[in-house]
């Protein structure tokens, strides 16, 4: 019998809907046997997984890698070695860079940059070029998809909408994805030319759910109008009457699908009154009844993704004395897979409905070859995980360059140990075990992102 790269033993592995304890083959990158005993080969390396649990790495499709002119909020290396440490293997790293990353040239060249320098696979997002050939040519790129934020972002202006829907069209068209962050900035606006922030709190009166539930609308009810029928995928959406318009949606035929954040289902807007600026993020964190009902929703099901919205800022412009110059959003890679595990040990989701939030769901509608599951021939990209070790939040000591969190101090449970990423093992107990960053960069190939 042949010989292997890698064989990891002993652990519990999350296969079709089940725990199974069995043995996984690795080689040349891919997983290439799953079984147990003498059907199994050889390896060079054995991999001992007592005790634990194997789980598909993380796909994580909403991620600010930030680098370029943002290096000192979070560079390539350390975003992705934070994702690393936290189980994730595969990331998606949003537009909102400087330079911006909008449109062709400027994808490229981020492509470029981040060769050689991430621990897990990246793929990118741009905003949506104005024009609609460019528009083409960054989908033939390989972008991962386009984000547009309903606020203010580049390229194209969100509130047109004869030309919002002929760049949908066309999203459509070339089986790309549209991601959207649901606030109406007409309706900010506006308020905000009469209200003034003088407290963080204060943002409520400008920015809440209303702002939220107009967004939606209006871009489901785009997405109704275009022909080539293109997928639209809402991010961090928090609060249940978004799930439900997007049910109504799906119901309707639409290729919709919708984000939750772990702040947006396990915090809620007392935070700000605790943590102050570092618990501030856009979208708001909601009452504590909206966020336990969005945790019902996703624990029900109804929510077709989790993902971090990683948004590292540098310390001082998260405890600037204005609030109205606090940049929004806070680090979580690592501690985005322990933070929604806790609540499998806290009996309050299943890990089914956690496995397809975190790897599943994301694979199949970034359609994402070959990843998010444990099957043979798919890519050796896997999370080891302690489901006994027990974790107490501790910013400081996250690689990030962000070392905050609104979750400072919270107990967690479920602790991921080891890191596959491709067959290579990158995290090793908790310790960097490479000596240089291995991870792919992926692109979406005529609709497949590989
Ligand atoms: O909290 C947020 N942070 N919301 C956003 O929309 C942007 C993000 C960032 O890039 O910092
Ligand atoms: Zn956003
Ligand atoms: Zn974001």
């Amino acid at each position: 019998m042949y010989t292997v790269d890698l064989r990891i033993t002993g652990g519990k592995v999350y296969r079709r809907g089940k725990l199974t304890l069995m043995d996984i083959a690795v080689d040349d990158g891919r997983i290439v046997k799953l079984g147990r005993g003498s059907t199994m080969p050889r390896s060079d390396t054995t991999l001992k997984a007592d005790g634990c649990i194997i789980l598909p790495g993380v796909i994580d499709v909403h991620v600010h890698l930030r680098d370029e002119n943002l290096s000192y909020k979070e560079t390539f290396e350390t975003g992705t070695l934070s994702a690393a440490l936290g189980g994730v293997t595969t990331v998606l790293d949003m537009p909102n860079n400087d330079p911006p990353t909008v449109g062709k040239m400027a994808s490229k060249n981020r492509m470029e940059k981040a060769k050689g320098r991430i621990y897990v696979n990246v793929g990118f997002y741009s905003f949506i070029p104005e024009d609609l050939e460019e528009l083409r040519d960054t989908i033939d790129l390989g972008v991962s998809g386009f984000k547009l934020f309903l606020t203010d972002g580049y390229g194209l202006n969100p509130w047109n909408e004869s030309m919002l829907l002929n760049a949908m069209d066309v999203i459509g068209e070339k089986s790309s994805i549209l991601c959207v962050h649901c606030e109406d900035g007409r309706m900010i606006r506006e308020r905000s030319s009469r209200i003034a922030i003088r407290d963080l709190r204060d943002y409520e009166m400008v920015r809440g759910k209303d702002v939220e539930l107009s967004a939606v609308s209006y871009m489901l009810g785009l997405a109704g109008r275009v022909e080539s029928k293109p997928n639209v995928h809402l991010c961090h959406i928090t609060c249940s009457e978004s799930v439900e318009m997007v049910s109504e949606a799906k119901a309707k035929g639409l290729k919709v699908s919708c984000e939750v954040t772990p702040h947006h289902i396990l915090l809620d807007s007392s935070y700000m009154d605790r943590f102050g600026g570092l618990a501030f993020t856009l979208p708001l964190l909601r009452s504590s009844i909206d966020s336990s009902k969005l945790f019902d929703y996703a624990a029900a099901g109804f929510v077709d993704i989790v993902a971090s919205d990683h948004a590292p800022h540098s310390l001082d412009e998260k405890i600037c004395r204005n609030p109205a110059e606090v940049k929004p959003g806070f680090p979580c890679l690592e501690i985005m897979l322990p933070l929604i595990f806790t609540e499998i040990a806290n009996g309050r989701i299943s890990l089914d409905t956690v496995v397809k939030a975190l790897c599943e769901k994301p694979a199949e509608i970034f359609r994402i070859d070959r990843r998010g599951f444990i099957e043979e021939g798919f890519h050796a990209d896997l999370v080891i995980l302690d489901p006994k070790r027990e974790l107490t939040v501790n910013p400081e000591l996250f690689v990030s360059k962000a070392k905050y969190s609104p979750f400072h101090g919270r107990r967690l449970r479920g602790r991921p140990t080891t890191t596959i990423v491709g067959g290579v093992v990158v995290i090793e107990d908790g310790e960097l075990a490479v000596d240089k960053p291995t991870g792919r960069i992926l692109r979406r190939m005529e609709g497949v992102l590989s």
